[in-house]
């Protein structure tokens, strides 16, 4: 017996694996194992002998049983152990760079316009995309038979045979948004719309789906030089550079008086587009004081206030900084372009932080 009791006891504790402590269990207390045989002799022997033999050999039989399982359980806990080591993740590194989702250019850069106009007091306003053709058009002072209609290549919404009402339109720029934040806030007001708008027009710098932003700001004594200040700021904050020359070229718009395009000063040395130095001039925005009939469409009294507004377009400003060639590509969902055009979902732009770095 005391043969038998050494002879497992060593093997369990010697025992590698689950497997190699079921065979143990087998050859020792399973049906036909050692002990339970020396179990069955007991029946040929005579009751002194069992009496003292039938104790022993089930006092052997529940030692040997509690040591498989202390010897399972031991088994088990080494084999977490050595699992929680080789999957040990320090949750506190930062993510690894390499990922398979990036932000569009486009997300890229509506989050830096805003952020950079947050930071001057602008609120983002949002308006329809399928609008009505009073806000898109009449509203801004486009009367019906104005070229600007004809020009913008409007899509015009489907009406009902005999429904005689002027169509909607897919909003051909963001200055509807205009109308319906005076309609909504009243004045004072500083807000600006980024959004899609659509034009009937597809080559290398059109798409018939694009971005524009707009901005609108209406005050008591709103001046010119408050424009010229603000859109200076977002150029330099934009651009990220220390400084830069602006040009305001009178040009037209029917909802502004007086109106100018805003050119930046720009090199194209090398093939590659540097803001604030050279003497290339390069259009961005189209702007101006808010007509006074644009104001009343939004009823504001324009003897009481005044404003500025502007509009530039999100994906040409996006190619401008991020030296992006064709508009086209970047609505053809290809992962390629998106990958290498792509930015860091973790990377949010801020002014403090860094817009693009
Ligand atoms: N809506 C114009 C366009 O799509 C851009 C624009 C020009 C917006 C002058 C303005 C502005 O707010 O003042 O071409």
């Amino acid at each position: 017996m005391d043969d038998l009791r050494d002879k497992y006891l060593t093997a369990i504790a010697d025992a590698g694996d689950e497997a190699a402590l079921e065979t143990l269990r087998v050859q020792a207390v399973g049906k036909k194992g050692e002990i339970s045989l020396k179990m069955r002799e007991l029946g040929k022997m005579t009751p002194e002998e069992r009496q003292v033999m039938g104790p022993k050999l089930n006092a052997l039989k529940d030692e040997i049983n509690s040591a498989l399982s202390a010897k399972k359980q031991g088994l088990a806990d080494a084999a977490l152990d050595e699992r929680l080591r080789g999957e040990w993740l320090d949750v506190t590194l930062p993510a690894r760079s390499r990922r398979s989702g990036t932000i569009h250019p486009v997300s890229q850069v509506s989050e830096e316009v805003t952020a950079i106009f947050a930071d001057m007091g602008f609120a983002v306003a949002e308006g329809p995309q399928v609008e009505s053709d009073w806000h898109n058009f009449d509203a801004l002072n486009i009367p019906g038979h104005h070229p600007a209609r004809a020009e913008m290549d409007t899509f015009y919404m489907h009406r009902d045979t005999g429904d005689t009402r002027p169509p909607h339109v897919l909003r051909t720029h963001t200055s509807p948004v205009q109308i319906r934040s005076m309609e909504l806030q009243g004045a004072p007001l500083r807000v600006i719309c980024p959004g899609r708008v659509y034009r009937a027009d597809y080559d290398q710098t059109h798409t018939p789906m694009f971005h524009q932003v707009e901005g609108l700001a209406v005050d008591k004594d709103i001046s010119m030089a408050n424009l010229k200040w603000v859109l200076e700021e977002f150029v330099k904050a934009y651009f990220e550079v220390d400084g830069v020359d602006l040009r305001f070229r009178a040009s037209h718009f029917p909802f502004t008086e007086p109106s100018a395009e805003v050119d930046i000063r720009c090199s194209w040395e090398g093939g590659t587009l540097k803001v604030g130095e050279g003497d290339d001039w390069l259009e961005i925005l189209g702007s101006g004081m808010v007509h006074p009939k644009v104001l009343m469409a939004g009823n504001i009294d324009p003897a009481a206030w005044q404003g500025f507004a502007f509009g530039m377009g999100i994906d040409r400003i996006a190619m401008l900084k991020y030296g992006i060639p064709d508009l086209r590509a970047f609505f053809d969902s290809d992962l390629r372009w998106l990958r290498h055009y792509g930015f860091s979902a973790l990377d949010v732009p801020t002014l403090r932080g860094g817009l693009s770095r």
